[in-house]
């Protein structure tokens, strides 16, 4: 069929499985570039490995150090006459890719959050890779039913106490407005969402994993999170997102405890705010990242989500030294986005920001670009006039 981008809102409904292993095929490319990552991870499970800072951990872990993969995603297959997801295609692609060049990759579609996908993966990896010696965990999701008690959380991206006012922009029609977001008025909106997107999901991971006997000697974990700028605190940092940033970051004691006997660390990389399904749907951010672009690739230091996580593989996790942590004890790769001169000029154009003046101070159009690629869009090398196949199996488990 013929694939054209559809969108509603900050979702695109279509996506284009050529576009999309172009996309992987790219950031291969880059790791590629970068040459191999010296101590590198063997054995690596992703769970959330389709799309954003997952897929790119995958690539960099197979691409950069020759890794067998397990990915863990929860994406729509491609069926006759209709579409699958942009993550469906992209973990197409990348096992193509990976087996083409001799890699062992598998992937496991279901619930990530669930006791019965957990226990696929650990018989996954009995079978075919005995242990693993990192954990990427990469969820972002809106909702989660707890694997014990059945309860469903909805998260919710809001302030807490105080409403919230600044700017927004809808990145499609580049109008600039003012956005008043409101407080929780329910305390469990709170609880909710750091149930989901909290530190609880991981624990359980590490613990089946360690129980299962599937962590190997000096197994690494790594989870993700974010700070950002003060302008972007009342809606993520200090808003309910960032709470769940808050349970995820002192979950790390917990599962160091839990690692000891075997000499496991885990860690949480906070990152630099990108353009991905999950980021778009949150109000002033895109803004943001539309004028840090502005700012980052006009001083040469814009990085994308396979530059940030090479750059967490090769100058960070696998030194061959400690890996370097702030005063929280955590990772840095969003060291760049938080520099001192990239955050004033950035504070400074988005007090300037207006309709009239978007187009030419910030980079809506990076934006755009990123986002459409998302999903296969925008890529120079694709004929999205041509007849394409939308069928691509992936030769998933569960
Ligand atoms: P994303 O939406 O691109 O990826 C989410 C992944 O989770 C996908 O692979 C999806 O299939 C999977 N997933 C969602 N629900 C699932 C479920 N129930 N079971 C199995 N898989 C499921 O998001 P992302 O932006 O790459 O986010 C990954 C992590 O990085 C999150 O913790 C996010 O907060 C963090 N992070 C994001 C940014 C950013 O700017 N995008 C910055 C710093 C940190
Ligand atoms: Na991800």
């Amino acid at each position: 069929m013929i694939i054209q981008p559809r969108t509603r809102g900050f979702i695109c409904l279509t996506a284009h499985p050529e576009g999309a292993a172009q996309h992987i095929k790219n950031q291969i490319e880059y790791v590629k570039s970068k040459g191999k990552i010296a101590n590198g991870p063997k054995k690596v499970l992703v769970i959330g490995a389709s799309t954003g800072f997952g897929i790119a951990s995958r690539i960099t872990a197979a691409f950069g150090s020759d890794a067998a993969t397990i990915g863990v995603f929860f994406e729509k297959p491609a069926t006759e006459g209709k579409l699958g997801t942009a993550g469906w295609y992209n973990s197409a692609a990348f096992e193509k890719e990976a087996h083409a060049a001799g890699l062992y990759a598998k992937s496991i579609n279901g619930d990530a959050f669930s006791d019965d996908i957990k226990k696929q993966t650990i018989d996954l990896i009995k079978q075919d890779l005995g242990q693993v010696d990192l954990v990427v965990y990469s969820l972002a999701s809106p909702r989660r039913t707890h694997p014990k008690t059945g309860e469903q959380f909805a998260s919710v991206l809001k302030p807490i106490e105080q409403p919230f006012t600044d700017k927004t922009v809808d990145f499609h029609t580049g109008v600039v407005s003012d956005i008043t977001i409101l407080p929780v008025d329910n305390p469990a909106d709170i609880d909710n969402t750091v149930a989901v997107m909290g530190g609880e999901d991981w624990k359980f991971w590490i613990e089946d994993l360690k129980a299962a006997g599937v962590l190997a000697e000096g197994v690494k974990t790594v989870a993700y999170s974010y700070i950002g700028p003060e302008l972007t605190y009342p809606i993520y940092r200090n808003g309910t997102i960032g709470r769940a940033k808050d349970n995820l970051e002192g979950t790390v004691p917990a599962l160091n405890d839990l690692l000891k006997d075997i000499h496991g660390v885990s860690y949480v990389s906070v990152n630099k705010a990108l353009v991905t399904q999950s980021s778009s749907a949150i109000p002033v951010v895109p803004l943001y990242i539309s004028l840090l672009y502005k700012v980052m690739k006009e001083k040469g230091i814009h990085e994308g989500t396979i530059e940030q996580m090479q750059r967490l593989f090769a100058e960070r996790l696998y030194t061959g030294q400690e890996v370097p942590l702030d005063e929280k004890g955590r990772i840095r790769v969003d060291d760049l986005e938080m520099r001192a001169d990239v955050q004033e000029e950035v504070a400074k154009l988005w007090k300037e920001t207006s309709t009239e003046n978007l187009s030419e101070i910030s980079d809506i159009e990076g934006y755009r670009n990123d986002f459409f690629q998302l999903f296969g869009f925008n890529f120079d090398e694709i004929d999205y006039e041509k007849d394409t196949n939308e069928l691509v199996p992936v030769p998933s488990i569960g």
